[in-house]
């Protein structure tokens, strides 16, 4: 079930606060949020009623913990099929922010509670530009609406993402494949900033991900795996 939200604080917190009594498969939209959350503590900033901001609930049955890097996987996988639906081709950039080109189009905030080695409950946090064409503070932003000079309404743009979602979603063995695909500067000689060493930059080829969800990187001798915040990207 789908509920819509005038105004919250942050769909992935309300989510988070009502978690006990949600259903799987409870989605939570807002049409604005008033203290978005991204990545790494920082602030996600949209412009209200122009994009889709949400949080799907999801309690998945069996899935271990060391497996949970398959949900950022769903949720990417999610997001580029959607937008491959409009025409829009994008890549994911690891671990789980989709680009057009050279521009973000879409983050994912991903909350999981874990229990006895077990995902009890995830909430999948999803902020999809849709409508915004002008984002004063960010120089590598688009939108949906940008890269095909459309507009759209935004609860069809949720349904539409919704069900991409919910074929996927029992279909987690499919998702390394589909999410390696499309993994952005795979193949390409590129330069990365590596935080488990001091910060030291270097020069290296993305060859994919480990059946744990770590970057493999090589870097012309070895190859490096990386965890989330291990790694960054200089663009
Ligand atoms: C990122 O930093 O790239 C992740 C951004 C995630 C934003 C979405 S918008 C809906 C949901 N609610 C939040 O407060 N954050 C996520």
């Amino acid at each position: 079930m789908i509920t819509w939200y005038d105004t919250i604080d942050s769909t992935n917190s309300e989510a988070l606060r009502r978690l006990p009594e949600l259903p799987s498969g409870t989605v939570l939209a807002a049409r604005e949020q008033t203290a978005g959350r991204g990545q790494r503590g920082n602030t996600w900033f949209t412009e209200p009623g122009k994009n889709l901001t949400f949080s799907i609930v999801l309690k998945p049955s069996g899935l271990a913990a060391g497996e949970a890097h398959l949900l950022n996987y769903l949720a990417s996988v999610t997001v580029a099929e959607f937008l491959e639906g409009y025409g829009v081709s994008c890549c994911i950039k690891w671990p789980n922010d989709i680009y057009v080109g050279r521009k973000k189009i879409c983050g994912i905030l991903v909350e999981n509670s874990l229990s006895g080695g077990r995902v009890a409950a995830s909430v999948i946090g999803i902020g999809i530009n849709i409508n915004q064409k002008e984002f004063p503070q960010l120089a590598n932003a688009t939108s949906l609406s940008l890269a095909t000079g459309r507009e759209y309404v935004l609860e069809d743009c949720l349904k539409a993402f919704m069900a991409v979602f919910e074929s996927l979603q029992h279909k987690l063995e499919g998702l390394p494949a589909a999410y390696t695909s499309r993994l952005f500067q795979k193949g390409v000689h590129a330069r990365y900033i590596d935080y488990i060493r001091d910060g030291e930059e270097f020069t290296g080829t993305i060859l994919g991900v480990s059946h744990d969800g770590r970057l493999i990187i090589h870097d012309g001798a070895v190859e490096r795996l990386y965890r989330f915040k291990e790694v960054g990207y200089i663009l």
